[in-house]
Order: structure tokens, then C-alpha cells, then sequence
């Protein structure tokens, strides 16, 4: 081998080592700062962006912020150390139709997604009511992207 080939294949190497080198690694996240980063009891678990809300689900958002915002969250998004977002994945029609609401309102839900503990079941309530509330419900995860 002349030294021209010798010379080509070392530099080769050195260019493939540093290509190596140069390897994407798992993404660097930013230092945290524990006591900010931690989610305090009362904040928010999703941000929700609210749409412009149809009649029926503008009636439904009174019902919902009267009687489920304390553990569902403002606009559904949950609270910390109260109860899940409804504005998630879990509760896409698909999954929780419309009837998994009237029941949850009606005979509670036990524990079983959430570290939240159960859902008690809500008095005060009509079908109608529960059926706005769905509505209002179902506009934000639309307007969020849960289809
Ligand atoms: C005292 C707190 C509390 C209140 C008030 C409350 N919820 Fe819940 N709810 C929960 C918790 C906690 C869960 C999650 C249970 C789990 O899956 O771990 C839940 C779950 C649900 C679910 C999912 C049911 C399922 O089949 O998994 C629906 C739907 C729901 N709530 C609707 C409502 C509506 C509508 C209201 C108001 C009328 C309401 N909740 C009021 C705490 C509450």
C-alpha cells in the first residue's frame, strides 16, 4: 500500500470518528428547578384553549364551573390534587361517550385512571343539565385537538 492510501484511509477514520463524535444523543433537558417546577395542589394539569362556545355549551360551562370545576379544573383542565382533565385523551367520545358522563355524575367513579381517589356522585343535576354540560365538554377537547 502506497502511503497516499495509507494517508486517505487515516483520514477516513478520523472523518468517521468524528462523524461519531458528532452523533445525536438523547436530548438534553434543561436543568429544572425543583421548587418551581413542581405542580402545586390547586394548578392547572393541561392548558386548554377555550373556543368560541355554542349556546347550549355556554350553559353547560355555568353547570360545569359550579359543580365539577373544583376537581375537574377551570375549562376542564384539571387540578392538581383534585381530579383529571377532561380535556385528555382518556375522555375522547371514543373511549367515554357521552353516557360515561351521565353515569359518573350520577353513581360516582371509582379511582382507576387518576391517583385522585373516586369521584363521588353529583346532586343538583337534571339530564339536561349533564347533557350541556357534555356539550360544553366536548367543544373544548375539539377545539384542543382530542377528536
Ligand atoms: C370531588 C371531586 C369531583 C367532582 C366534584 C367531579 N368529579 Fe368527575 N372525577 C373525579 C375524579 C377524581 C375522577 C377520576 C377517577 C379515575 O379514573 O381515577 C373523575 C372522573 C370523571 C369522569 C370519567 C368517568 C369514567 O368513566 O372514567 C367523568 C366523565 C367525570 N368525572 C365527569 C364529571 C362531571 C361532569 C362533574 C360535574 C357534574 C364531575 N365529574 C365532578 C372527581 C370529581
Amino acid at each position: 500500500m502506497n502511503t497516499k492510501a495509507l494517508l486517505a484511509i487515516i483520514v477516513l477514520a478520523a472523518m468517521a470518528g468524528g462523524i461519531y463524535a458528532m452523533r445525536p444523543t438523547a436530548p438534553q433537558t434543561a436543568p429544572v428547578d425543583a421548587v418551581s417546577a413542581a405542580p402545586a395542589v390547586g394548578d392547572a394539569i393541561v392548558s386548554v384553549t377555550v373556543p368560541e362556545l355554542s349556546p347550549l355549551a355556554q350553559i353547560g360551562a355555568t353547570g360545569f364551573a359550579n359543580v365539577c370545576a373544583r376537581c375537574h379544573g377551570d375549562n376542564a383542565a384539571g387540578r392538581e390534587g383534585a381530579g383529571p382533565p377532561l380535556v385528555h385523551q382518556i375522555y375522547v367520545r371514543g373511549h367515554h361517550g357521552d353516557a360515561a358522563f351521565h353515569n359518573a355524575v350520577a353513581n360516582g367513579v371509582p379511582a382507576h385512571h387518576w391517583p385522585f381517589g373516586n369521584m363521588p356522585p353529583q346532586s343538583g343535576l337534571t339530564t339536561a343539565d349533564v347533557d350541556a354540560i357534555v356539550i360544553y365538554v366536548r367543544e373544548l377537547q375539539r377545539a384542543n385537538g382530542i377528536l
